[in-house]
């Protein structure tokens, strides 16, 4: 996050300091995501841009399969792959919408059925048997079953699939793996990520041994904070407290160092997360890559089933870390544990993005777009554009008269980030489906001198994450507990929602719907997800002002009622079609969570 940047804004010390001469700038000019930053120097190409690929002139369907979860574990025998079979003119192979039917053979038809056999390439054992699905599609499952393929800790298994067209004279293939893991035999959790939804689910004795969908609603969280209050009887706040506000997930900051916590507080402070059902995302950010530091931090979190996920690289792109950091930080990881996701989060807009998401399984954003200049640096003194500067916000327009659009609404840059994320890991081509889950960090900090000329509000606060969360946002992880008691307020009331068992139960087993919004200045933001007949819509609208008119969301089904699980959410009535929401005006930075009972 923000801390070495303001540290050497404070002190004076640049990172041209640090040892690794980074990229194609000249020596001793200091690069934030590989734009020169100082007044001192000039700007340059940063290059690492990554572009879309280029359209050919040649539909192509590209195949692709994974499994829907990341692991198995050797008691399942029941698992299922998500196949997606996009038609486009970017990726895959050449793809003529016809084919001889299979009935009788002289006619032609479209081709709109794909014929698909999936087989264990180290066994040949047949997985899926000739299968029939949809051309164009995406988030296809496929169960299978699992028995033939052994649990094991030192491969996974690589299967095939084989799409034919019903005349079998065009052909795709995809190859994915499939961890099978045996089950573990101490104390600690497991968790996974589910491929078809996105989201995180871990079982451990906290959750009877059952997977529990998580969607973490939280902070990074000052490791000062928590060892004061270890131990302290005069803490009017503690990790108790903590949970108890609601926020389901703990990320405390490692202070320097390669061994960087107190290796007694940490004890305690793991056993009381266990206890209080408190799930630990641990942060590496200074050790990342010491694979000895690693391996011993590792094995103290082990036996912890509050143990979630881990966090490696914070800004490697901003700090310009070796291209190769993160993967070979996660390739290690994974040789000692490969039952826990590993998270890291990006600050550029588009740096070197390929490289640095290799080394993680789920995908951080953190986009501080309140109270600041995007245009002029307020720590700098420079202008910030695509090959210069430093903002604190990365090709960010918030406020910048020279992109209306971002004037009109300063959340635009969140938005476009959480998109862009996903839009990045498509355009690397090495995707699975639909992309590694985008987890946020709102701004829910405030330090004097920064880039950043005050606290957000508890309004900006709540349009910050249930904006990321309509974005496909799958976990929200704000900068930086303690925080401003507005700030605290308002996360602890959407944390008990947003993370609770109603709410999470589409927003991790739906899939989610971008909804259509008509008024309200083209402000309103809106997503759906239904499931077992009841739909949850979320609405944020991003004016700052109170607005006149009537406004609309339309919805993906008909609805009979709805209620409120968060915000005023008052006045809004069902259209007359039932396929929507409507109400007369709307408040300021209002947002809305509503439940409601699909008819029809
Ligand atoms: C960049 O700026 C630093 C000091 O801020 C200066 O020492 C250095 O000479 C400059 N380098 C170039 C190539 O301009
Ligand atoms: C797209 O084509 C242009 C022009 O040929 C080329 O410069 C660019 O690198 C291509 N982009 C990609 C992502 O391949
Ligand atoms: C496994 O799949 C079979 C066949 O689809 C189904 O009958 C069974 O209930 C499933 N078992 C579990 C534990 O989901
Ligand atoms: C193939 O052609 C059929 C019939 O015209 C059409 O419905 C379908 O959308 C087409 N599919 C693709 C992927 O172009
Ligand atoms: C494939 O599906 C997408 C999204 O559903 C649609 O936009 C596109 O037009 C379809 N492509 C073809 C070739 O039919
Ligand atoms: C527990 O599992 C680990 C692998 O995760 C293995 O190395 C170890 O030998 C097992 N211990 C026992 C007691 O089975
Ligand atoms: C105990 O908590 C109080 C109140 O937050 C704080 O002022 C004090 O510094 C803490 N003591 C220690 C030893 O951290
Ligand atoms: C937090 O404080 C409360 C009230 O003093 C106390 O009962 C509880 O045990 C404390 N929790 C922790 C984790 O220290
Ligand atoms: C760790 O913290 C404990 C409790 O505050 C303290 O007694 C101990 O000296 C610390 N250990 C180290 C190595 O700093
Ligand atoms: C890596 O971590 C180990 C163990 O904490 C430590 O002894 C070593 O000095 C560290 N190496 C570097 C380069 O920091
Ligand atoms: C990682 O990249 C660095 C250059 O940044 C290089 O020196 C090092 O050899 C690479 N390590 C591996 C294992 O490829
Ligand atoms: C960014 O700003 C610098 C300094 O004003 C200027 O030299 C450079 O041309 C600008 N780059 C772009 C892409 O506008």
């Amino acid at each position: 996050m923000i801390v070495p940047v303001l540290l050497q804004a404070l002190l004076g010390f640049g990172k041209g300091a640090r040892s690794e001469p980074p990229f194609n700038n000249p020596p001793g000019v200091d690069v934030w995501c590989g734009k020169a930053y100082r007044e001192t120097n000039a700007s340059f190409d940063p290059g690492g841009w990554l572009n879309a690929p280029n359209a050919t002139n040649e539909l192509k369907l590209d195949l692709r399969i994974a499994p829907r979860y990341n692991l198995y574990l050797g008691s399942q025998r029941n698992a299922s792959f998500i196949v997606d079979t996009p038609v486009s003119y970017t990726r895959g192979l050449s793809y003529k919408n016809q084919t001889f039917d299979d009935d009788s053979p002289s006619t032609k038809k479209p081709f709109t059925e794909l014929i698909i056999q999936v087989r264990n390439l180290q066994t040949n054992a047949v997985l899926v048997d000739w299968a029939r699905i949809p051309v164009n599609a995406s988030g296809i499952e496929i169960e299978f079953d699992l028995s033939s393929m052994k649990p094991s800790l030192a491969h996974p298994w690589t299967v095939l699939i084989i799409g034919n067209s019903p005349d079998a004279i065009q052909t795709y293939t995809a190859t994915t793996t499939v961890t099978v893991l045996p089950e573990r035999n101490d104390t600690g959790s497991v968790a996974r990520i589910d491929r078809l939804y996105r989201g995180i689910e871990a079982k451990s004795s906290l959750t009877k041994n059952n997977w529990k969908p998580i969607f973490p609603y939280s902070f990074y969280t000052s490791w000062d904070w928590i060892s004061s209050t270890l131990n302290n009887a005069s803490a009017t706040k503690n990790l108790t407290t903590f949970r108890a506000s609601g926020y389901n997930l703990i990320h405390p900051v490692p202070p320097g160092g390669s061994d960087p916590f107190n290796h007694t507080l940490l004890e305690q402070f793991l056993t009381i997360c266990d206890a209080l059902e408190l799930y630990v995302m641990y942060d590496m950010r200074h050790t990342y890559q010491n694979t000895t530091s690693i391996t011993r931090q590792l094995s103290a979190l082990q036996p912890h089933p509050s143990l979630l996920l881990y966090y490696t690289a914070d800004e490697p792109d901003g700090w310009t870390d070796p291209l190769n950091a993160t993967r070979l930080s996660y390739t290690h990881i994974r040789s000692l544990d490969p039952y826990h996701p590993v998270s890291l989060v990006l600050n550029c807009a588009n740096f070197h993005f390929a490289e640095y998401s290799s080394g993680a399984d789920i995908l951080l954003e953190d986009t501080y777009p309140i109270a600041v200049n995007t245009s002029v640096s307020a720590v700098y003194h420079t202008a910030c554009n695509a090959t210069y500067g430093d903002c604190g916000c990365d090709n960010c327009h918030a406020h910048d008269a020279a992109y209306p659009a971002y004037v009109h609404n300063p959340f635009l840059d969140i938005v476009e980030r959480v998109d862009s994320l996903y839009r990045l890991q498509e355009w690397t081509g090495r995707a699975h489906l639909c992309g590694k889950p985008v987890w946020g960090v709102p701004q829910a900090f405030w330090d004097a001198g920064s880039f950043w000329g005050r606290w957000p509000s508890a309004q900006e606060e709540a349009v910050m994450g249930v904006l990321r969360v309509n974005h496909g946002g799958l976990g929200i992880v704000a900068w930086m507990y303690p925080t401003s008691a507005e700030i605290e307020g308002v996360t602890a009331g959407l944390a008990r929602v947003v993370a609770g068992e109603r709410v999470v139960k589409f927003l991790l087993g739906a899939r989610r719907v971008a909804l259509r919004t008509v008024g309200g200045e083209g402000l309103l933001d809106a997503a759906a997800w239904v499931r077992g007949g009841r739909v949850l819509v979320s609405v944020v609208f991003q004016g700052y002002g109170d607005l006149g008119g009537e406004v609309e969301v339309r919805l993906p089904v008909s609805v009979d009622g709805v209620e409120v699980l968060w915000g005023e959410g008052g006045g809004w009535g069902i259209g007359l079609d039932g396929k929507s929401l409507k109400k007369e005006g709307v408040k300021g930075l209002e947002v809305a969570i509503l439940e409601g009972r699909v008819v029809g």
